[in-house]
């Protein structure tokens, strides 16, 4: 199939692209590379050994992001463009909504001005908020605890409605819970702007010397050893899921939320624990006050996936941790 990704320099994307071209599906992508680098797409290409598309789009501007569906006409979309930085959206909550809910209308609109029907989206557990049961499934309560998953929330609203209306139309909301890891050949991984706010790239930092502790929020949260519990999902399986979701609205119509986990959580110390296994360093912590707005625990059930995509996670802590450390031990600026 002929599929245009959509922020497809990023942590995810190029992880997906990678994955695609392997698939022998034929990519396009565009990115106004706001939270990434070309260079990404330039490893990829390497490490595919095979060409793609690519053009520095935002999905907003309707002119060009429809000469590029016009001329490439795909059959699917990934749509991974957006912003992603919780505290950030508390900031400046109308930039969220412009990109990821504006983004995301102006996209279909593309799509339909082009006769383009099925959309795979990138969605986040956070839409789920405050458990009511553990483990989530896609029937849990949707109540999103901060503006940036009410973006999410409300895309995928949009697309649900887009999708009822248009016949023919397909699309599948991918619900991802904290994606983690990098590609095995260490030339590809996750590139934080700044100080990371998520939990492995600042650990992966702490190993690298360029942070000299990892603070832990919390260690009096009511989990096995206090700290709190995720599920960590391997990017690369994350992608390989992507392949499988791009197959599945190829054959059907309607819209599926769908959870991307592993059904398995891991702590913080944990995670510690692995990540000093794997790079053989030591990561100094100091346990400090909880996170405003951090959940204590929550994991997937991932059981839909496998029945609808016929796909499960694959790679578990040790892969995980291994191909962080790889990543970041060779590109300890990441791609700067
Ligand atoms: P990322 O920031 O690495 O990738 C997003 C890409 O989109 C970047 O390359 C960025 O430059 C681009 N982009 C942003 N706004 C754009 C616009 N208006 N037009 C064109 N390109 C634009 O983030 P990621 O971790 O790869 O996440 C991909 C998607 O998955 C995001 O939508 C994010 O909200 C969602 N998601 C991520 C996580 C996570 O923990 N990484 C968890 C759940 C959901
Ligand atoms: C965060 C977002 C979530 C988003 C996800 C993407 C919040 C409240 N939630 O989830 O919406 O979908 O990122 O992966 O921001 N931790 C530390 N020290 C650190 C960083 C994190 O102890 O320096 C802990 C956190 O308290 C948490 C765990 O590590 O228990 C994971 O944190 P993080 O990687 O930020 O992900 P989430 O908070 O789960």
């Amino acid at each position: 199939m002929k599929v245009l990704v959509t922020g497809g320099a990023g942590y995810i994307g190029s992880h997906t692209i990678l994955e695609l071209l392997r698939a022998g599906h034929e990519v396009f992508a565009c990115d106004n590379y706001c939270n990434s680098s070309p260079e990404a797409l330039r490893r990829v290409r390497r490490l595919a050994n095979a060409d793609f598309g690519e053009a520095d789009v935002d999905v907003r501007d309707a002119s060009r992001l429809g000469k590029v569906m016009t001329e490439f006409s795909p059959d699917a979309v990934i749509h991974f463009a957006g912003l992603k930085a919780v505290a950030a959206s508390e900031k400046v909550p109308l930039e969220y909504y412009d990109n990821n809910v504006l983004g995301t209308l102006r996209l279909l609109e593309a799509m339909d001005s082009t006769h383009c029907q099925r959309i795979v989206f990138s969605s986040s557990a956070t839409v789920y908020g405050e458990p009511k049961y553990l483990p989530y499934d896609e029937a849990h309560p949707l109540n999103p605890a901060n503006t940036y998953g009410r973006t999410k929330l409300v895309a995928e609203q949009v697309i649900a409605d887009w999708c009822a209306a248009t016949a023919g139309a397909s699309a599948a909301l991918l619900r991802y819970f904290n994606p983690v890891g990098a590609h095995s050949s260490g030339e590809i991984g996750e590139d934080p702007n700044g100080t990371p706010d998520n939990l492995m790239p600042f650990v992966a930092q702490v190993a690298v010397g360029r942070r000299p502790h990892l603070n832990v929020f919390g260690n009096d949260y009511d989990t096995r050893d206090g700290t709190g519990e995720r599920d960590y999902i391997h990017v690369v399986d994350l992608a390989r899921a992507h392949v499988a979701a791009i197959e599945l609205i190829s054959e059907s119509t309607g819209c599926e939320a769908v959870n991307i986990g592993t059904g398995t959580a891991f702590s913080v110390m944990d995670m510690v624990r692995g990540f000093e296994a794997a790079s053989s360093r030591p990561i100094p912590v100091q346990f400090v006050e909880r996170r405003d707005g951090d959940l204590a625990s929550y994991y997937a059930d991932a059981s839909k996936a496998r029945e609808l995509l016929g796909w499960r996670a694959e790679l578990g802590l040790k892969e995980i941790c291994g191909s962080t450390w790889n990543w970041q031990s060779r590109n300890p600026n990441g791609y700067a």
